[in-house]
């Protein structure tokens, strides 16, 4: 690991548990206020002060970095410029858990260079897990190594995907649900994306596949890389943009039941 990624990495830890206690902070305070972005998309003050912090402490480090984040950044294809380091960030992954008090709920921060992402953290303040991984080093849940299940068989996956807020778009979505559940043995829908994919990482669950937007998986993504878990996705991805930021049609499986899944979704695209 270089230097920069160490110092990167130690950064990005110490600021995913200041924002993690702020938001803890904010919603045991009852300082919440609820809005809804594009009419649908729930948002809280908040994610707003989070995404403000992390900017703030980054910019205190590394004041020559790019951010793109979920809250604050306007130009949102920022991350189709490879020319300089660039921060991507989600202050919480979870809103709609988050406004509804419940556990389920991340700060994601990742760090790319070249459109790839060299490290990414991802932290629940409310259980108090930190998972976190260097690319080309194993992954790492509070300081332990992680590993994915490495089941083999689908009638016995466990697997989790989500939903949109824009329910125009939920037929092919409830399609492929419909073929999952009936060829694995169970389905979750924790409500994090970067949770979802950290849990596969861990091996709480085999499988995962949605659409997404890069803040909400670029750290998770390389967490569950670094364990073991095959990541793609179950289209073609275009050549002009990063595939480790390439956020349609994901999948992310055990090594094993890759094939076998990406050959059931890929027809529903
Ligand atoms: C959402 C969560 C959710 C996923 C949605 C995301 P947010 O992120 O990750 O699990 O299904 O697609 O938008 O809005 O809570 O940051
Ligand atoms: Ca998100
Ligand atoms: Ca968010």
């Amino acid at each position: 690991m270089t230097l920069l990624i160490q110092q990167a990495l130690d950064h990005a830890k110490e600021v995913a548990l200041e924002a993690g206690a702020l938001i803890k902070k904010m919603r045991e305070e009852g300082e919440l206020e609820h809005q809804y972005k594009l009419k649908q998309e729930l948002v809280t003050n908040a994610d707003l002060a989070a995404d403000k912090l992390i900017v703030k402490r980054i910019k205190e480090h590394y004041p020559e970095h790019r951010f793109l984040t979920e809250e604050t950044c306007i130009d949102k294809t920022v991350g189709h410029d490879l020319s300089s380091p660039l921060w991507i960030i989600d202050p919480i992954d979870g809103t709609v858990n988050y406004a509804h008090g419940q556990a389920m709920v991340a700060v994601c921060i990742a760090f790319a260079c070249e459109g790839d992402v060299q490290c990414g953290v991802v932290y629940n303040p409310f259980m108090e897990e930190m998972f976190w991984a260097v690319k080309g080093e194993d992954a790492k849940l509070n300081g332990q190594d992680i590993h994915v299940s490495n089941l083999n068989d689908l009638k016995r996956a466990v697997f989790a995907t989500g939903f949109p807020y824009d329910k125009d778009s939920l037929d092919p979505i409830l399609k492929r649900v419909d073929i999952m559940v009936r060829h694995c043995q169970d389905m979750r829908r924790l409500g994090s994306a970067a949770l979802d994919i950290c849990w596969v990482a861990c091996g709480r669950l085999d499988l995962y596949f949605e659409s997404l937007s890069p803040w909400d998986f670029a750290a998770a993504r390389l967490i569950a890389l670094q364990a073991g878990a095959t990541c793609g996705h179950f289209c073609d991805v275009p050549n002009e943009i990063p595939v480790s930021i390439f956020d349609k049609n994901l999948l992310i499986s055990t090594p094993e039941l890759y094939e076998e899944s990406r050959a059931l979704l890929a027809p529903t695209v």
